[in-house]
């Protein structure tokens, strides 16, 4: 399979880099960039690109790529630092200037390889302080903003290219073009990296492994996708266990047991800890001691499971590409390899290997395997729900009552949005309930019962989020449908709040 390798300076861009080169079917991998050139050479790349990144490169920390890199003679594409890493490297000459961050036109010069077939002129996204002055002897100018006169360069012979803008970034028009033009033109890889292609080697993989596999299911994309690829490798000797801890959505233990049992015929077990988990939970009101308490109690459960089923060799997780490298200068993915185990803490002497069939992948790869697995899309359309449940959606105590009413309230939200054609278009949705009472009239008696919240939220990866502003007919639906259904509610209330200041989840 041909590569491209993305070395990674630290932009909070470089991930998306990868990204967008996958999704016209090359496989990109994103690697520190002091990557010694033996390290790269295992690789075998088509061609390295060079991230951006926060540095200057006067600065005298500044990261800088093994020499020995430049001397490969393979295609290299500089973006943003890594184009002033190349504009220094090759004698030209790199000047502070204002900073430049937004949408700048960038003007096209010469549309031979690199911007070829991209037009005149395009929106380009710029995030910079450093820019180039000089140009390196043997390199052109091919394509200039008001501002930045050499905002792409070029060496064609070389096949070594510069450019001062973030083409990864979606505000960059025929962003992907430039990507492509660089990937496929001038490195010539194949595109060959396709999700049918990944689960044929994967299960080819996966059928030589010996002994049992342990796979902890939440109901999630993830843990259900590495589920069944380990079922299709090697059958019986996976065995699935799904912990209920009374935290879940309304009736989602239901669902998740049937689809496991009925649809995709493996071996799983539905544990119900209802009561030990609620037990442990009474009278803590803490949101991080909930956390704590339902982490440990999910750690002690499994632990059981294993001892009374095992022996296992394996632990099975779903855990994912971004999950495992975390873009930083100072530390390269490699270094920072995580104890990631989305099952922290289960004892050393269960001494389990990690089975990570995923963790080459982003999630919309993992959906893309969903769909070729056939598993149903109600599943990979959900929203992401935390690990510890509705526990950090109930506000104080965890109470069978609060319970009750956050699961049928959240139900009416997700129906009402799906019945909009709505539900898709946002991140989350939620009722959230407290302890917080507020007087209506039921009948025609003064009743003093429960406010619930209800959230909503746009967002792109959960770091920052906005409040959706619904149809206020839809407000009004939901609303009524929440005190007329559920018993004890009086109020309903609609929280808008951003991320930041606020956070997705109450707790
Ligand atoms: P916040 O509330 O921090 O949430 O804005 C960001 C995203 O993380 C999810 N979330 C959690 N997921 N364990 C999890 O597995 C947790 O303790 C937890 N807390 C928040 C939240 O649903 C949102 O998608």
């Amino acid at each position: 399979m041909d590569k491209i390798v993305v070395l990674d300076f630290g932009s909070q861009y470089s991930h998306l880099i990868c990204r967008r080169i996958r999704e016209f079917s090359v496989y990109a991998e994103l690697v520190p960039f002091d990557i010694s050139v033996e390290e790269l050479q295992k690789h075998n790349p088509k061609g390295i690109i060079f991230s951006g990144g926060p540095s200057s490169v006067y600065s005298s920390d500044a990261p800088l790529p093994e020499e020995k890199i430049f001397d490969m003679d393979l295609p290299l594409l500089g973006i943003c630092y890594g184009h002033q890493l190349i504009v220094n490297k090759y004698g030209g000459k790199v000047k502070r200037a204002n900073k430049e961050y937004g949408s700048s036109l960038l003007t096209i010069d010469n549309d031979a390889d690199l911007l070829n077939g991209v037009g005149e002129s395009v929106r380009a996204w710029m995030s910079h302080g450093d820019e180039a002055e000089e140009i390196p002897p043997g390199f052109k100018v091919i394509g200039h903003t008001e501002s930045a006169k050499a905002a792409a360069i070029a060496s064609s012979e070389k096949y070594i290219y510069g450019i001062q803008f973030h083409p990864e970034v979606v505000h960059t028009e025929q962003g992907n073009e430039i990507l492509k033009n660089f990937v496929l033109k001038v490195c010539g890889a194949k595109q060959d990296w396709t999700m049918k292609g990944f689960i044929d080697s994967e299960l080819e993989k996966l059928s030589k492994i010996e002994g049992n596999v342990l796979c902890g299911v939440s109901g999630g994309i993830d843990s259900t996708v590495a589920a069944l690829l380990i079922h299709k490798a090697i059958g019986e000797r996976l065995k699935c266990v799904f912990v209920n801890n009374g935290l879940l959505r309304l009736d989602e233990e239901k669902e998740i047991e049937e689809m496991f049992k009925n649809n995709f015929k493996v071996n799983f077990t539905s544990v119900n800890a209802v009561k030990s988990f609620l037990g442990k939970l009474k009278g803590v009101e803490d949101p991080e001691k909930k956390r704590k308490i339902v982490g440990e109690e999910f750690v002690t459960v499994f632990t059981e499971f294993a001892e009374k089923n095992g022996p296992f060799k394996w632990l099975a997780q779903g855990t994912l590409y971004p999950d495992i490298i975390e873009s930083g200068v100072s530390k390269g993915p490699a270094a920072v390899i995580k104890s990631h185990h989305n099952v922290g803490g289960l004892p050393d002497w269960l001494n389990l290997d990690i089975l990570e069939p995923l963790k080459e992948l982003y999630k919309d790869e993992v959906r893309e395997i969903a769909k070729i697995l056939e598993v149903p899309e109600k599943l990979f359309m959900r929203h992401p729900f935390p690990g510890p449940g509705l526990a950090v959606r109930i506000i104080g105590e965890v109470t069978p009552k609060k319970l009750q009413i956050c699961k049928l309230a959240s139900k009416i939200v997700e129906e009402e949005l799906m019945e909009a054609n709505l539900y898709r278009n946002v991140w989350q949705s939620y009722a959230a309930v407290g302890d917080d009472k507020a007087v209506g009239v039921v009948g025609d008696e003064r009743k003093y019962g429960n406010i619930v919240m209800v959230r909503v939220v746009d967002s792109i990866d959960a770091m920052t989020a906005d409040w959706t502003r619904l149809p206020h007919g839809l407000l009004e639906k939901i609303s009524n449908r929440i005190t007329n259904e559920i018993e004890d509610v009086t109020w309903v209330t609609y929280t808008i709040s951003s991320k930041p200041p606020a956070t997705i989840e109450p707790q």
